[in-house]
């Protein structure tokens, strides 16, 4: 398998350059930007978050445990990229570790999630990594940097917070300007330059993770009067998941020298909420 190629040696033969992460997204893949940021409602950072990582204390994940991210990179052999945000993220430690630049709140659309206050949207993510490429530029000089990005991992799950604290609240613009066929319409021309700019900046590899069942999460249970899951919201997301997986295809065969992927994460989650058992949950979900 071409991941478990981690090490590449550089054309000269002189550096040989790890394989890192650089994580894009929202608090599902969040590892504590959010505790740096001031002003924001968004955080992870009391109990009982990560109980079952480390020494139960909480990480800044907005979850018990492991991201889907630390899982995906675990498996992948690749190392856990620090919040780019920690004062201890320095360009010495993301060359060994990559950078994680997602969070809680943030959204495709800079608007998204402004009710928790200060987050990162996307946009903000990828002007922070345009930091961070110009200090390793400086650092190993342009040929090395271009090898050393060529060869990371790019990962980008974002999304979710587009729908849940944007289109689906009558308290945002997304609200009351879009139809939802024009919303998932802008979100993914929004997302096309985004992923652009990126490829721009040397991101050759990169994964997009789809968005889940919102409609089957808590919130999404409360808001259905019958206490069952919102089937609107989740056709939302599947029309929203098909366009993205055209999208970063469509990329994969345009921008030069790249590999694109669109990851389903809806249908691995709603299999394991169907098949709770097979999966070692029990009668948990039920
Ligand atoms: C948070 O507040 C401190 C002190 O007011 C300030 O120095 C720092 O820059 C702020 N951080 C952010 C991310 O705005
Ligand atoms: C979104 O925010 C970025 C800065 O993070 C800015 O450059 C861009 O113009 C904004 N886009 C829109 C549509 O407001």
């Amino acid at each position: 398998m071409a991941l478990m190629i981690l090490w590449v040696l550089v054309r000269n033969g002189r550096v040989s350059c790890k394989v890192v992460l650089f994580i894009f997204g929202d608090s599902l893949i969040d590892v504590g930007n959010n505790n740096y940021l001031n002003g924001t409602l968004s955080k992870a950072n009391f109990p009982w978050y990560g109980i079952d990582m480390g020494y139960g204390k909480p990480t800044g994940r907005f979850t018990n445990g492991r991201t889907v991210a630390d899982i995906v990179g675990d498996k992948m052999g690749l190392p856990r990229p620090p919040a780019f945000l920690d004062p201890s993220s320095t360009t010495d430690v993301i060359l060994k570790n990559g950078a994680n630049y997602a969070s809680g709140g943030g959204g495709i659309l800079n608007e998204t999630g402004d009710l928790f206050g200060q987050r990162l949207s996307f946009y903000r993510q990828i002007e922070l990594f345009q930091g961070t490429r110009e200090m390793i530029v400086r650092s190993i000089g342009s040929d090395e940097a271009d090898v050393f990005f060529k060869s990371a991992q790019f990962v980008v799950a974002i999304g979710s917070n587009d729908f849940l604290n944007n289109f689906l609240l009558p308290i945002y613009g997304g609200f009351w300007t879009y139809n939802a066929d024009e919303f998932i319409n802008h979100l993914l021309e929004t997302l096309e330059k985004q992923l652009i700019v990126l490829h721009s900046m040397g991101a050759r590899q990169l994964t997009f993770i789809g968005l889940g069942p919102l409609g089957c999460i808590p919130l999404g249970r409360i808001m259905n009067l019958f206490g069952g899951y919102q089937e609107y919201v989740n056709n939302l997301v599947i029309k929203f998941n098909n366009a993205a997986n055209q999208l970063l295809q469509g990329l994969s065969t345009h921008l030069s020298d790249s590999t694109m992927r669109f990851s389903d994460a809806y249908r691995m989650v709603l299999e394991i909420i169907d098949n709770p058992q097979k999966y070692g949950w029990g009668a948990i979900l039920h």
